[in-house]
């Protein structure tokens, strides 16, 4: 059976207080609607339909897709009418009504629902709440059998007793769907077209609602406002730690750590508190991750060290290499086997060969830097003519002295050293020294000057 997805998203979000349509902002780095796309991809639908309103243009911008629909609502008459300019661009089978401010649904739980109509059933996924004001209540009859949905402002004092919820999630048979919103009228409180109403039709025209719970109330959390906003990304955060704390990483504060974006680990691996992951990061096996440091987009190989407050991104750090404390790997940073970075030290596309080590104080920016190098305190790569960059190459066991100016275009040979405080704008040979700097001179019997007494 073909499946098609709704996801409802065109609502302003007030109590944001934001010029940002509500489900732009984000939830572990991406957008709450980004989220909500990502797990219905995962039901692999044959469309997804977006049902956009507030600042339609922006959000159409940002996530257009090849597989994305998305429709504009020009204004927003309720849920039911949101609903209803979706659905003349379905032809599926079935349809998966989702919201985009309710981003951390599970795919296995919308999976669950999705088997209802396999059985001919409606699938609606309700959740029991302690403190269920607020949200339309699933009315049950006698025999508990689902027949209506009635909105928190339309309920008498009995029916806001009842502690079940509509999550607004449901799956249904697309034809169905499409007669039933016909019939809407928006004749209630909040003079709204409800989608919730579809309920009570279906149970007339002879259908079962059958309804799932989701594994953790969360999943189901809407956002509205900004501490609800943060209050799922804490939840977002926790459940990310824990779920890297049982693949064998020790996080040493759960509480104190965010992952934004696909984290790969292996084992007896150890983070510091307030690390932040972003993007693609993969980490091998017993690398140490020191506190206040930022990963992003980035690979750590077997046993490699990060010390505190250093930053990456775009970077690869070979086997048993060390990097910090306070260090930046910019873009296309790749440091070959036990290399090691020190404090005050920034990269750009440059890369180490193996053992080699830039302790201190340095900038290197398009280099390629042979094996068992080491690169004197406060050098810098001068790779920027004011137009363009140009490489430096440095041959394996050269020594490059204190406070070198490296001139790029410049090559050094294997073995080559240069003198400290020299500006190197000449090739070296192999084994050559270089030497460019000023020579001393002293001069006997210096007097300094004296400062004259004001009288
Ligand atoms: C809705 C449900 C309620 C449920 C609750 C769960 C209805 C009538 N009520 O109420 O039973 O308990 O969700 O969170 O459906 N939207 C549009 N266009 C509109 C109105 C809303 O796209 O004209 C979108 C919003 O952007 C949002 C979603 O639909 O993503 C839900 O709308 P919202 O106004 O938040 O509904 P609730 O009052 O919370
Ligand atoms: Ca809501």
């Amino acid at each position: 059976m073909s499946l098609e997805i709704i996801i409802l998203a065109a609502g302003q979000g007030t109590r944001m207080c934001s010029t940002l349509p509500k489900v732009l902002h984000q939830v572990a780095g991406h957008s709450m609607l980004s989220h909500v796309i990502r797990s219905a991809r995962q039901l692999k639908p044959s469309r997804i339909h977006i049902v956009i309103g507030y600042g339609a243009d922006v959000v159409h911008k940002l996530l257009a897709a090849d597989d994305l629909n998305f429709v504009l609502q020009e204004q927003q008459l309720g849920t039911g009418h949101a609903t209803a300019q979706a659905t003349p661009f379905i032809s599926a089978d079935n349809v998966l009504i989702l919201y985009g401010d309710v981003p951390l649904i599970e795919v296995r739980t919308l999976r669950r629902l999705l088997k209802h109509l396999v059985f001919g059933q409606i699938g609606l996924l309700t959740v029991v709440l302690d403190d269920p004001t607020g949200y339309g209540r699933i009315i049950r009859d006698i025999d508990g059998k689902v027949v209506a949905i009635v909105e928190q402002k339309d309920t008498c004092e009995s029916q806001r007793m009842i502690n079940e919820i509509n999550t607004g999630i449901f799956a249904v048979p697309a034809n169905k769907l499409a007669n039933w919103i016909s019939r809407l009228s928006n004749n209630n409180v909040q003079g709204e077209y409800y989608v919730t109403d579809v309920i009570k039709m279906a149970v007339s025209d002879g259908w079962l609602v059958a309804t799932e719970q989701p594994y953790n109330s969360m999943e189901v959390y809407g956002v509205n406002d900004r501490k609800q906003l943060a209050r799922l990304e804490r939840h977002y955060q926790l459940r990310a730690g824990q779920h890297l704390m049982a693949q064998g990483v020790t996080l040493l504060d759960p509480a104190r750590f965010d992952v934004r974006g696909e984290v790969t680990v292996g084992r007896d691996v150890l983070i510091d508190i307030n690390v932040i992951l972003e993007g693609r990061v993969i980490i091998e096996d017993n690398v140490v991750i020191g506190p206040n440091c930022i990963i992003k987009d980035s690979t750590l190989r077997k046993g490699v060290v990060v010390k505190a407050n250093s930053y990456l991104e775009g970077a690869v750090m070979g086997e048993d290499s060390e990097a910090g404390p306070f260090m930046r790997l910019r873009f296309g940073s790749v440091l070959g086997a036990r290399a090691q970075v020190g404090n005050f030290v920034e990269l750009k596309n440059t890369y180490l060969g193996e053992g080699t080590k830039v302790n201190h104080l340095t900038y290197l920016g398009d280099a390629f830097i042979g094996a068992r190098t080491n690169i004197g305190a406060g050098t810098i790569t001068c790779n920027f003519d004011g137009a363009k960059k140009h490489q430096t190459v440095l041959g394996e066991d050269v020594f490059i002295g204190a406070n070198n100016s490296l001139v790029a275009p410049l090559r050094v040979g294997d073995g080559a050293t240069t003198a400290a405080g020299s500006t190197i704008n000449q090739d070296v040979d192999n084994f050559q020294l270089g030497v460019a700097r000023a020579s001393q001179r002293n001069i006997n019997g210096w007097k300094r000057p004296v400062k004259t007494k004001k009288t």
